[in-house]
């Protein structure tokens, strides 16, 4: 590599530092693109459709979630709720969505539902797909 190749050690400090910014900025934009409602309906399809509907307003083992966003959580008529999630108080806007499927124990302890989503990405994509009609 060139930096073995040179001598001055400032100068090997600041190539490493370049090429270390340079790693960070890639990593940055590899991890953080807009969602897609396509790749979105995969992840869906995948890690919710079996609990629940979007296209329906149809309840299953979990709420329909058509017209998920913007609604207040816990208000499906005749759905189930945990008593948890009733009370929460939250109006399912993209960004607390967001942190919801990030960690849902820790936006509303002792909620039924399970599947987190950890992946970043994956999030956007889901969000994505739901905000769209
Ligand atoms: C094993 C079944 C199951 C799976 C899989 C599942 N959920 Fe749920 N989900 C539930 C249940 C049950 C509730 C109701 C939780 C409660 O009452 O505390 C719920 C609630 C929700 C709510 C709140 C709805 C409302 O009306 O307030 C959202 C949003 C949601 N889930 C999104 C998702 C997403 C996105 C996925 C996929 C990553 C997913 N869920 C996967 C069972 C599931």
């Amino acid at each position: 590599m060139l930096a073995i190749e040179v001598g001055d050690m400032r100068y090997r400090f600041k190539l490493f530092i370049l090429v270390a910014l340079l790693a960070m900025a890639q990593s940055d934009l590899a991890g953080a693109q807009e969602g897609t409602a396509e790749r979105g309906r995969a992840f869906f399809q995948r890690q919710c459709g079996v609990c629940h509907q979007v296209a329906q307003p149809r309840i299953g083992l979990g709420p329909t979630l058509q017209g998920v966003i913007g609604r207040t959580a816990g208000s499906v008529e005749g759905f189930n709720y945990s008593p948890a999630l009733k009370r929460s108080g939250i109006t399912w806007a993209p960004e607390i969505l967001d942190r919801f499927l990030a960690d849902l124990a820790a936006l509303v302890p002792d909620t039924r539902m399970a599947q987190r989503v950890p992946d970043e990405q994956k999030r956007r994509d889901i969000i994505q797909f739901l905000a769209t009609p």
